[in-house]
């Protein structure tokens, strides 16, 4: 176990009735806030209006960027830069889900850097310093941008989705409601699912080295979480324990706890956002097809010890198998709960994704270095491969 720092800086605000503390929260910041949202589900549910009123009997002065992409595009983000400028703007209100909070994220950290470009930050691979400060309303159950300090942006002139981090651009506050996420579509919360479980499975649950016990048995129960409660979510949408439970999943998943003495070794995801980058798929959705496909491809004697503890734990496979079966029916059980419980399309192909572009997608997957350095390295011969397996 490696020796670890852990300090999260977010406060969460969870439950039902606590966006009354938001004008108070705002207020530690100034006046003068600019709203980040997406396409318009707020508006449909009502939150936008009920934002405006307690904003305004808040006396805050609002300013507004709607329409932000599933897939932020920089050139979105840059435009939130442009309005903190004219607009004076002391900070953020991000309300939707990942891709709201990074364009937020993206803004923040812009506004306050030597350039009006977004883009000029994800190429300096430098971590993020100064940002203005950012506040969360997560409205979907997915990626935990909502108490991290990650964000992916989209570049589709340069057919990248690649991302910035830093401890500054962590949000300030966060309001998790899960009554918030009772209109989530169906496919939307199948894919959230997904990527929460993913962020457990793809970045820390198999690693080179050990692991602390007490956290790898959290990412047991973690998984769990969502194997239990994404089909009852499903089933019914404004079951509060259901959504409750995958709110608090999704911000537990990628806030570093879980990292915690682990070397993070990402692979799925790498690989995922060259396909959302170049076919705007759900981020989700592109992971439930990788990740089946890749533990297939690396399965060996050697990978088959970690990956049967998968399945023994979270999908009751036999304990009496040997590594290799067990590993193979920990694959059909993963594949059962993506692509049948949660009714996720299986393959690429039915995305209408062909092997067109695979060659150059592996090669941008393991730029920089030639590699996608995860639990077991990856070359863009193994990642074209694994591409292929998915169609
Ligand atoms: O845009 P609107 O109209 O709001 O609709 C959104 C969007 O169409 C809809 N939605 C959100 N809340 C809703 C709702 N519809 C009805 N009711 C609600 N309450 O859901 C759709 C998807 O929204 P999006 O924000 O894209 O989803 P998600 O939270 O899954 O975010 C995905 C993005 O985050 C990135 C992904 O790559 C992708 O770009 N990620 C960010 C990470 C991070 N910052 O730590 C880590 C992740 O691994 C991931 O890469
Ligand atoms: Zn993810």
């Amino acid at each position: 176990m490696n020796d670890f720092t852990f300090q999260n800086p977010t406060k969460i605000y969870f439950g039902k009735d606590q966006l009354k503390h938001l004008p108070t929260e705002l207020s530690n910041s100034g006046k003068r806030v600019l709203l980040v949202y997406g396409g318009g589900s707020i508006k449909k549910t009502g939150l936008y209006d009920k934002l405006i009123n307690l904003l305004e009997n808040g006396k805050m002065e609002v300013f507004e960027l709607g329409g932000i992409e599933p897939n932020p595009r920089h050139t979105t983000v840059n435009e939130g830069v442009k309005l903190c400028r004219e607009k004076n703007i002391d900070m953020v209100l991000a309300v939707g889900g990942g891709s709201v909070i990074d364009a937020s994220k993206g803004i923040c950290a812009t506004a306050l850097a030597e350039t009006d470009n977004v883009w000029d930050l994800v190429e300096a691979k430098k971590p993020i310093v100064k940002a203005l400060p950012l506040y969360v309303i997560l409205t979907i159950a997915a990626t935990g941008s909502e108490m991290n300090g990650g964000a992916v942006i989209s570049n589709l002139e340069l057919k990248l989705k690649q991302g910035i981090s830093g401890y500054s651009i962590r949000p300030k506050v966060s309001f998790l409601d899960p009554t918030l996420t009772y209109s989530v579509s169906k496919y939307q919360t199948a894919c959230g699912s997904v990527d929460i479980m993913m962020h457990t499975i793809d970045t820390k649950y198999f690693s080179k080295d050990e692991k602390m016990d007490m956290i790898y048995r959290m990412m047991d129960e973690h998984l769990l979480t969502v194997v239990k409660w994404g089909p009852t979510a499903l089933a019914n949408p404004n079951d509060y324990e259901a959504r409750a439970n995958l709110m608090w999943a999704s911000t537990w998943a990628l806030n570093s706890f879980m990292t915690c003495g682990v070397v993070q070794a990402v692979s799925c995801h790498t690989m995922e956002h060259e396909l959302s980058a170049v076919y705007d798929i759900t981020h989700g959705h592109g992971l439930a097809i990788l990740a089946p496909r890749w533990l297939e491809y690396i399965l060996n004697e050697d990978t088959a010890k970690q990956i049967r503890r998968l399945g023994e734990k979270c999908f009751n496979v036999d304990q009496t198998l040997d590594d290799i079966k067990a590993s193979k029916e920990t694959i059909a059980k993963l594949k059962e709960f993506f692509f049948e419980t949660l009714g996720l399309a299986s393959t690429l192909k039915e995305l209408n994704i062909n092997d067109e572009k695979f060659k150059e997608m592996a090669i941008n997957a393991c730029n920089p270095h030639g590699v996608i350095k995860g639990y077991v390295d990856l070359y863009p011969e193994d990642v074209e491969a694994i591409y292929r397996m998915c169609l």
